[in-house]
């Protein structure tokens, strides 16, 4: 079963996918639960009729029981201006949630996708004790997404002919686009550092272009979301950047960052330790440092 906390645009868009793919039972779970059973409700109508699977709402906590995989984009309050602004307020919630996890679910793999993403992948999992290979974050493949997005709009390239653009680090205003590596049609691609500067500042400010045009971001994140559910459900294997607690790989500890790395249906099973340049491990470094300050500062 797949079990999703909070029944936002995030939510549901994740729970249509899931339930318009077939991939096991879903519930959502809200606050409030009218919202949940709502789009339940909903959401069943879209259920393929060769599906053997259903979905269902509710606010009870003790219904995780048999979840294999649960998703956390509840959020106390919508982030305008930093992802880290309800910080404490986020930090509290996913503390009681992950008590109720670990009671009700304690072998399922946690997908984290509220905000601050990567403070609060580090809180779930040392609130949990969970291993740190099954409570993951994602957000930093939207991110590389956007980052393939913006080189192959200043050039002028297909986004399927761009390989090897990761974006790790926070998610948030420190991340860091890998642009040393870079390959088109097979080929590197290099890039003068006004180019970096430019689409590194476009990746970073991605989520308040979608706020100048009054929305938010939901369907990239969904897809990005739903791709990892989908490989955990069925067996498959992928290589993609999510933010896991680190205890040295990169030198860094203590800390919860966007790393590459290879998932299955057990999770986590490899950190790739990729070669950075002098710069991007620096900007790395500072990555890191500022999550740990969000962190420290709870
Ligand atoms: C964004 C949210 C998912 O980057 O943090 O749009």
């Amino acid at each position: 079963m797949i079990s999703i906390i909070g029944s936002g645009s995030v939510g549901t868009s994740i729970a249509f996918l899931c339930v318009c793919n077939a991939l096991d039972d879903v519930l959502l779970i809200n606050r409030t639960k009218s919202k949940a059973i709502a789009k339940s409700l909903d959401l069943t109508n879209a259920i393929p009729s060769t599906s053997k699977f259903s979905i269902s709402g509710t606010d009870d906590y003790s219904k995780l029981i048999g979840s294999d995989i649960v998703i956390i984009t509840a959020s106390t309050e919508v982030p305008l201006n930093d992802r880290s602004e309800n910080i404490s307020q986020q930090v509290t919630m996913i503390k009681k949630i992950a008590k109720k996890i670990k009671v009700y679910s304690p072998s399922a793999i946690v997908l984290i996708v509220s905000n601050p993403l990567d403070v609060l992948t580090y809180f779930f999992q040392k609130e949990t004790q969970f291993s740190r290979f099954k409570v993951f974050g994602i957000a930093p493949s939207l991110d590389t997404n956007r980052f393939q997005y913006h080189i192959a709009k200043k050039f002028s390239i297909l986004q399927s002919s761009i390989t090897n653009a990761l974006v790790v680090g926070e998610h948030g205003d420190t991340m860091v686009p890998i642009f040393s590596n870079i390959h088109v049609n097979g080929h590197f691609f290099p890039m003068s550092d006004v180019e970096k500067d430019s689409i590194t500042l476009n990746v970073r400010n991605y989520w308040k272009t979608l706020r100048d045009y009054k929305t938010r971001s939901q369907f990239g994140i969904a897809k990005n979301v739903y791709d990892v559910i989908d490989t955990i459900i069925n067996k498959k294997e992928k290589i993609i950047p999510v933010s896991l607690v680190l205890e040295g790989e990169y030198g860094e500890y203590n800390v919860a960052i966007g790393v590459p790395t290879k998932i299955d249906q057990d999770g986590i099973i490899e950190i790739q330790n990729m070669d950075f340049n002098q710069s991007e491990k620096n900007l790395f470094k500072i990555s890191a440092k500022t999550i740990r300050n969000n962190i420290q500062s709870i």
